[in-house]
């Protein structure tokens, strides 16, 4: 598969994720609960495959650009997992849920940084 291909599939990964991140944001920042969240399987499904599309497409376009492994790959590896955390935090820390909003989007800004400059 070509560069491109990896490459979408990585953006695709990131809209879905921070869609399904924002979903949970949302329902708990509003005072929901697991068990009136009506959405919470779907956004799961959506949260678990889309992080994998992150990660598949990621290491597609190392493979394809021969970049091996340099700092900036090994943070957006952590930003990953951050992310992928991040599924659960609105519900662990619901009264910090109007920060998390804006958390989740900006660890993606700072993951394109660092594809886009790769400072170190
Ligand atoms: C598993 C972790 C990750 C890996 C291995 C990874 C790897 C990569 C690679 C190899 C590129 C292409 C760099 C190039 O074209 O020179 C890239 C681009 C990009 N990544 Fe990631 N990434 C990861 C996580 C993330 C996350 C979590 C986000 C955002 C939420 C993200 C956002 C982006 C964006 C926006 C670009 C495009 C930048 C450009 O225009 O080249 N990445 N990533």
């Amino acid at each position: 598969m070509p560069y491109e291909f990896y490459k979408l599939m990585h953006f695709a990964g990131i809209f879905l994720t921070l869609a399904a991140i924002g979903g949970n944001v949302v329902h708990y920042g509003n005072g929901g609960t697991k068990d009136n969240h009506g959405m919470r399987k779907i956004v799961g499904m959506t949260h678990g495959i889309s992080l994998l599309l992150i990660l598949v497409g990621g290491f597609g376009m190392i493979a394809k650009l021969g970049l091996g492994f340099p700092g900036w790959i090994i943070v957006k590896l952590v930003l990953w997992l951050i992310l992928g955390a991040a599924v659960v935090l609105p519900f662990k820390f619901a009264n910090t849920a109007k920060i998390q909003l804006f958390a989740y989007p900006i660890i993606g800004v700072f993951a394109a940084y660092l594809a886009l400059f790769k400072p170190f």
